[in-house]
This record gives C-alpha cells, structure tokens and sequence, in this order.
C-alpha cells in the first residue's frame, strides 16, 4: 500500500527559531496504508516538521497538501478534526483527570438532558482499550500512572478520534518488549485499516519490524527517502550520522577495584524483595530486567527517594540511613532518572543552570558558590555531550527530547559522584550521541567511578555492563559476568517468574 496515492504532501518546508534554520526545504509525502518511519540525530528536526503537520508550528515557507487540498492555516484543531493526530514526544494529557475523561474530552457522549453521560463514556474508552488488545485502571488520574500507560492513553485518544493520519513521535521510548510488541499489533491493525502511519523512532531494530518506507534528515535537510528494501543497519546509520558505528563491540571488562556500595536485603515491601549486591569501585554493574520487575523501585531506594521497609546499605564499607535523595548526593551518591519531564529538568531554566544544579549542591561551601568553577564544570560538559545547539543559555525546553535527556546525564555528572546510578541512560537518545555517553561511562569508570546502570535496552546492557544482574518481581534472580551474558540468558531469567510482585 505504500504505493498508494499520499494523503498528505509536505514540499519545501522551512523553518527557523530565532534565526536558526531548524527545517530546510523537507519534502515528504505519506500513504494510506504505509508506516513511514522519520528518522535523524537528536535535533535534526524530526519533531519540529510533526509539529508543522500537527499544526502546532507555522512553517515559515513551503507547502502543504492535505487530500489534494492546500492547507494555507494548518491549526491543532483543524488537523484534529480532518483525521491528522499526533502522539507527541512529551506525552500531553490532563493530569488529575482519568484514562476515560482524557481520551474522550471534547467529545464527551451526552445524556438528553444534555449533561455528560460519563457511564457512556467509561463504556467507551473500555471498549477502545479492548479494541486495542491493552488495559489501563480508569479510576485514578492520569498522572498517577506509569509513563507507559500514559502513553497508552494517548494513542487510544487519538484511535477514539476517527484518525486517517497518526503521528507517533518516539512512543516506545518507555515501552517494555510486552508493550512494544503490543503497540507494534495495533499498528499493523491500523495499517491493514488503511491508516497513514508516521512514525519517529531511535530503535533501528523496530524501524525493520514495522517500517515501509524512511525518511532521514540530518541539521534540518532532507538526506534519503527511500523504501525500507533500500536501506540497512549499517546504511541508515550512516544516513543519520554521517559515519559508520559498530555497535556490537563489548567493553573490556574491568578489574574489580574495592566495593563501594553494598546491599543486604534490601526490601520496600510489595515492590522490591531482599536485594543484596555489591558494587566495585570501576566498574559498570548492569541491573537488566523486564520494565515492572522492580529495577528502577530498587535504585530509587539506594537514593532515598522512597522509603525502606528493611535490609541495609553501605557505602564504603559504613552503614547509612539515606532519607533523602540530597543525603544520597552528600554521600556521593547520584541518579539520573528515568523520566526526565517529572524527575529531571527545570523547562524555563537554561541548560547552564539545569546541568549545574547539582554541581552548586555538592562544591558549595557555607551557602558560597563559585560560580567560574560551575560556569567551567557545565560548560565542558555541554560540549562533551555534543549538546545541540552548543548555547548553554538557551532555555531547556527549546531544546529538542534527546539533547534534554544529555542535560540530565550532564546534570549528575557535575556533581562528581563516586557511585553514580544511571537509569535508562540513552532513552531518546540517538545513536550517534550514544556512542558518546558510552565513552563517558567507561572514562567514568576509568577514574574510579563506580555506575550501577538500568537498561531496557539489551545491546546496551550487553555490551556496557562488566556484570550484569537480572531482576525478576521485584528480585534479584541472577548474576553474569558481562562476558557470559548473552540475550537469551539475560531474557530467560527476566522472565522466569513474570512481572510483579506477588
Ligand atoms: N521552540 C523552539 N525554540 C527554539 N529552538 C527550538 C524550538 N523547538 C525546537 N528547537 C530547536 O530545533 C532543533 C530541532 O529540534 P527537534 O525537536 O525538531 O529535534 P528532533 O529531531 O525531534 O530531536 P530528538 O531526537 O532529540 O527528539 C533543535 O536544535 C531544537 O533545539
Ligand atoms: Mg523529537
């Protein structure tokens, strides 16, 4: 089907920020009945051309066709209501409003009297997530579930919505293989309906899976369109970035230098049970697992950010009660998080000031920064991470989802920690970038620095981790040498007793 006519004809678009060239003359056209996979480095513009289709952009030259028609005025609402629906990259429901409000606001079934029907519109948004094959608990707000769900919740809002278009900006980032397996269904259903799919992703392996045909943009220009057929791993690599990456060489695996932090028993009743591990000063420890096993409820506690019910920790050999993810960082100890819209970043503050944060709590003395010494810090950082655009006083949010997840990575680098414990750390991250914070990890590791890393993301767990422990409802179920490791051992343990604690 992708053959068929486009529905939708971008030709030409442009558009700037501030004098910066984010789009240059993109051309883009989209079938009924395809998945046409929008691929790029973080910043190449991927987003801002969805936001151009969504409507939620003005380009500042170009055209657009929709069903052979110009679109001069492409608003939010007109794109809405002609079909084309975007799940965005930074999940945008109601909050304290629940999966059947969010999903049906706006279009609300009413009684006569002329009040919302809300039993009806319970009834709808079920038979929508039947439809879909997936579940969600309609009776707590949105805000309270998993990232995942919420996604979930967003993609069934938009099927409520009578889509002739779907526009999906990266929606498996914080998926597990259930749901990504799951999703992958809906799509193929919807593809089979007869639905244009656009789909943004940095996973290559899923562009393989479902893609029909790739567009790669690179600094705003058009690079390549062509059908799946035409490209391969190592090709649309090379598209994307510009250069050839191996990503199967596994690190060297590390000498074991002194235990930095050790865990017995550790246990938050119902999520996480009796955990025990060492880390080593040098050394990278994979915790690998299904998403719901328990892995990042696990590394929260080592922080302080939720309470233990029992079992102990030390760091350095000294046993230590942390209450608070501040006391974690006073002991050396920092996170970086999974979510960085809740855990993370301050939006209306610079990268500058967002990166350093951290780095003022650790070096400041009796309330007295040294602002030079944090000014050095961040600056060097940005430009390690290869942040993009390189101008530390550009608001976070301007910045585009990969290059703000690097503003969280260099956020707790700064601050120095002995133990630094990464979760999911190249979530959204593009290949290319990747590459950079693994160099990191393992200069990291080099100077002493011992990581504890979460990671969904097999070849990363593979071949970053000198060990690897598998978690399992909410246990620890198995312990690698990162050497021994392979995929099927890693996923044979991860699912030996499912998900969840019983
Ligand atoms: N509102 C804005 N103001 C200023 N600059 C912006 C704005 N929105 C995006 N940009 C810039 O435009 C460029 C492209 O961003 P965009 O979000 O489209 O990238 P992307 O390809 O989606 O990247 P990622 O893979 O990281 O999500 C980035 O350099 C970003 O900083
Ligand atoms: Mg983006």
């Amino acid at each position: 089907m992708a053959d068929a006519k486009p529905i939708l004809k971008l030709s030409n678009i442009s558009k700037s920020f501030s004098g910066v060239g984010v789009l240059k003359g993109v051309s883009l056209a989209l079938s009924p009945g395809e998945v046409h996979c929008l691929l790029g480095e973080n910043g190449a513009g991927k987003s801002t051309l969805i936001k151009i289709i969504s409507g939620a952009y003005r380009p500042d030259s170009g055209m657009i066709l929709y069903q052979d028609k110009e679109v001069v005025h492409m608003t939010p609402r007109w794109a809405r209501e002609n079909g084309i629906n975007t799940i965005y990259q930074e999940i945008d429901l109601v909050p304290h409003l629940n999966a059947a409000e969010n999903i049906l606001l706006g279009q609300e079934p009413l009684k006569k009297s002329g009040s919302i029907d809300w039993k009806e519109a319970h009834r709808l948004a079920m038979k929508i997530f039947d439809d879909m094959g997936g579940s969600v608990d309609m009776g707590v707000p949105v805000g309270m579930l998993k990232i995942a769900q919420q996604q979930m919740v967003a993609i069934a809002k938009a099927l409520s919505m009578n889509s002739k278009v779907l526009i999906l900006d990266e929606p498996t980032s914080v998926f597990t293989s259930k749901e990504v397996d799951l999703l992958f269904r809906i799509i193929k259903d919807l593809k089979a309906q007869g639905m244009a799919i656009l789909y943004i992703s940095h996973h290559l392996e899923e562009i393989f899976q479902i893609g029909d045909r790739i567009t790669v943009l690179r600094d705003g220009c058009l690079i390549k369109t062509g059908a799946i057929g035409e490209f391969d791993k190592v090709s649309l690599v090379k598209a994307m970035v510009g250069r050839e990456i191996d990503f199967t060489q596994r690190v060297e695996p590390a000498a074991k230098g002194e235990v930095v932090l050790s865990v017995k028993n550790l246990t938050r009743d119902g999520v996480v049970e009796n955990v025990s591990f060492e880390l080593h000063k040098g050394e990278v420890l994979g915790i690998g697992g299904l998403v719901g096993a328990g892995r990042t409820e696990a590394v929260r506690l080592l922080i302080g950010a939720d309470p233990v019910d029992s079992g102990e920790i030390l760091v350095k050999g000294k046993a230590v009660q942390i209450k608070s993810p501040l006391k974690a960082l006073k002991l050396g100890i920092g996170m970086v998080p999974e979510s960085r819209k809740e855990n993370g970043l301050v939006g209306v503050r610079s990268m500058a000031e967002n990166a350093g944060y951290s780095y003022v709590e650790v070096t400041a003395r009796k309330g007295l920064v040294n602002w030079k010494s944090v000014k050095e810090k961040v600056y060097g950082l940005i430009k390690k991470l290869e942040v993009r655009p390189q101008n530390p006083a550009l608001k976070v949010s301007n910045l585009s989802g990969g290059n703000q997840q690097k503003i969280v990575l260099g956020k707790w680098l700064a601050a120095d920690c002995d133990i630094l414990i990464l979760d999911e750390p190249t979530r959204g991250v593009d290949v290319g970038a990747r590459t950079e914070i693994y160099a990191l990890m393992q200069e990291l590791k080099d100077n002493g620095k011992a990581i504890l890393m979460v990671s969904s993301d097999m070849t990363e767990l593979l071949t970053q981790s000198d060990r690897i422990l598998v978690m399992s409802k909410g246990r620890l179920v198995s312990e690698m040498t990162g050497k021994d490791a392979t995929e099927e051992k890693v996923l044979s343990h991860a699912l030996q007793l499912g998900g969840g604690v019983q």
